[in-house]
């Protein structure tokens, strides 16, 4: 019979829309061994239970780490509640992966940070967007200088299911964030990564696509500048109609050429001087590779993707809200200093 004795136990924190996927990766990871689901919602808890083989279900996380042991907990509840439960997961000497945003503002990120930093855990947010293979191809081809010196990135990620799927807190900027920390923060954290370069600025619009009376922008334009001259200029929608449509695409420009990567199941293209090269089109789950990931640092390699990461992409989402706000580019720097 398989053993599980040397898997870290781990309890899922929020059982709404993405819990499953976390659950369903921890299941597929030998290193890791669901030993409960917490939710404040007891009907969602005994739901998300019954849906793990039964697993343990707790309303308090506080009682659901002292009763299972767990070592770990990967945190799916609404953005305004991860900085107070990251927290929480950290005094517990427990790792965690947390959704993104890490936090909805940056004093909330640093808290976090600190907390894990005092710890001595693994803390790591969740940018599920780095682990799918098209990011990871875009990555992969620019850290092996095929474009050269990258100066323009392009990234639109435009779909349509904003309604009936988004529930009151993602539709509420004070629990959200608002749209540029709720989903615009995948764009952001994904630039970033890709040219390996500082944000300077971010320079965002937003639109009220599907009604005007909406309390968060749908439609995204975010511009960031980075400090050795790279722009990327980023697209997010979830606004567009029908509902069903969604579609991405990306374009990094260089100084030795252009990756293009389409929206479907075809292999993206490097054109450079001698001409144009098909990359492979890949399949692999993002959740899956995320999980692995989280595994790896848990069990005492470096992570993927670090605390300073998650606490900089909220940077940016804050610079992007307050762009919008006060029609100016918003200095990273700006929003880093004030909560420092
Ligand atoms: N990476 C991705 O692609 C992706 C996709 C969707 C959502 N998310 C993120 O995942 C998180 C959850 O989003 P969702 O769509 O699953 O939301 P959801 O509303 O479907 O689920 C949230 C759950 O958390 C529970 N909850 C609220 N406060 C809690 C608390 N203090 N303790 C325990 N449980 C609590 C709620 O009862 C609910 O069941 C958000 O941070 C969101 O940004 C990420």
């Amino acid at each position: 019979m398989e053993s599980h004795s040397a898997s870290v136990g781990v309890l899922v924190v929020g059982t709404g829309f993405i819990a499953a996927q976390h659950a369903a990766a921890i299941h597929a990871e030998p290193r890791l061994e669901l030993l409960g689901v917490v939710d404040i919602d007891p009907g969602r808890a005994a739901a998300a239970s019954r849906a793990n083989g039964g697993v343990p279900w707790f309303t308090d996380l506080g009682a659901a780490l002292a009763e299972t042991g767990a070592g770990a907990c990967v945190v799916c509840t609404p953005n305004d509640t991860h900085a107070d439960l990251a927290v929480q997961v950290a005094e517990a000497g427990a790792h965690l992966l947390i959704e993104k945003p890490l936090a909805t503002d940056v004093a909330g990120a640093r808290r976090a940070a600190e907390a894990f930093a005092r710890a001595g855990r693994v803390l790591m947010p969740a940018h599920s967007h780095r682990y799918y293979d098209y990011a990871l191809t875009v990555r992969d081809v620019i850290r092996a200088g095929e474009l050269g010196a990258v100066d323009l990135v392009r990234l639109s990620l435009l779909g349509g299911w904003i309604w009936p799927d988004w529930r009151g807190w993602m539709l509420d900027p004070a629990r959200s964030g608002g749209h540029s920390l709720h989903n615009g923060v995948h764009l952001l954290d994904l630039v970033t990564w890709w040219t390996g370069d500082i944000p300077e600025t971010v320079y965002a619009r937003g639109r009220r696509q599907t009604a005007a009376e909406l309390r968060v922008y749908d439609y995204l334009e975010m511009t960031v500048a980075f400090a050795g001259g790279a722009v990327a200029v980023c697209e997010m929608s979830r606004g567009h109609r029908p509902t069903s449509y969604a579609r991405r695409d990306v374009l990094v420009s260089g100084s030795g050429g252009i990756l293009t990567l389409p929206w479907d199941a075809e292999a993206g293209s490097v054109t450079d001087e001698s001409g144009t090269a098909l990359l492979p089109p890949g399949g692999t789950d993002g959740f899956a590779t995320q999980i692995a990931a989280w595994a790896d640092a848990v069990t005492g390699g470096p992570p993927a993707v670090t605390a300073e990461d998650g606490l900089l992409a909220v940077a940016m989402g804050v610079a992007a809200e307050r762009s919008i706000a006060e029609g100016r580019p918003v200095p990273v720097a700006e929003v880093l200093k004030e909560a420092a």
